[in-house]
């Protein structure tokens, strides 16, 4: 894979001038850098003004949820076209937020995934098992739930994986980087079942859950994570600084 990839997902978290403030800080801390592709992901309130904040940087855009229909009556929704309006190149599908709260179903996932990518954006689609899951030795058979039932049907698109065990967001109780190793290898096999193993090799699979300055570099070393997807540390733009510089002094 040639570059890291490392997402913030901002979840419901900033108003239109916060975000001024932060890329107005955030965008200096990054100059020389060019080993990580950086997507910010803010509300869907704060695109249109980051669309325009972030063009020339090399940062991209992206939304947190998309819906499968293309138009019509379906109130408080948003279609991919008019995330690719904004400039948003990638959108989060699968948030376990959203399978949990929402009450996302994998059928759903299944369809937002299947209209995002043949719309153009690239999806950063998320599985993971919760704690009692793991605690019964579900989390493979989960995962692979979630995979097989996401991505039934769809055609051979880009696509960004992000495992992010429900036990780690949020909590400071983040996965060890081998346990995340071997989640993340466990999907790239299941990838090539899925499809084959050329493209599998070749999916950014990103490690999400309590990333922080202090423990990136250890998962971005393992075999099969491609870069993160970072919630609280990338609220404020000198902690998530340091998370795309991979806490180097580079
Ligand atoms: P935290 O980094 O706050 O644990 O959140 C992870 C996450 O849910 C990113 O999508």
């Amino acid at each position: 894979m040639e570059k890291l990839l490392i997402a913030a997902n901002w979840k419901m978290n900033k108003t239109i001038g916060e975000a001024a403030e932060y890329i107005k800080d955030f965008i200096p801390r990054l100059a020389g850098w060019d080993r990580v592709e950086v997507v910010i992901c803010p509300p869907f309130t704060c695109l249109a003004h980051l669309s325009e904040a972030l063009q020339d940087t090399g940062i991209h855009l992206g939304a947190q949820n998309v819906f499968w229909e293309s138009k019509g009556a379906f109130t408080g929704e948003i279609s991919p076209a008019m995330l690719l309006e904004m400039g948003c190149r990638y959108v989060i599908i699968g948030h376990s937020e959203r399978r949990q709260i929402m009450g996302e179903s994998d059928q759903d996932i299944n369809r937002k995934l299947k209209s995002a990518s043949s719309s153009g954006l690239v999806p950063i689609f998320c599985v993971g098992e919760t704690l009692q899951e793991r605690e019964t030795g579900q989390a493979r058979d989960v995962v692979l739930r979630q995979l097989q039932q996401g991505l039934a049907g769809l055609a051979l698109q880009d696509l960004v994986i992000a495992y992010e065990p429900v036990w780690a967001i949020g909590t400071g109780l983040n996965a060890s980087p081998t346990d995340a190793q071997e989640m993340c290898g466990y999907i790239r096999e299941s990838l090539g079942m899925i499809r084959d193993q050329s493209w599998a090799a070749a999916i950014p699979i990103l490690y999400g859950g309590s990333v922080t300055a202090v423990n990136i570099a250890g998962f971005v070393e393992q075999q099969d994570i491609n870069g993160a997807l970072v919630g609280g540390a990338s609220l404020d733009p000198e902690q998530f600084a340091r998370i795309v510089r991979l806490n180097t002094d580079a």
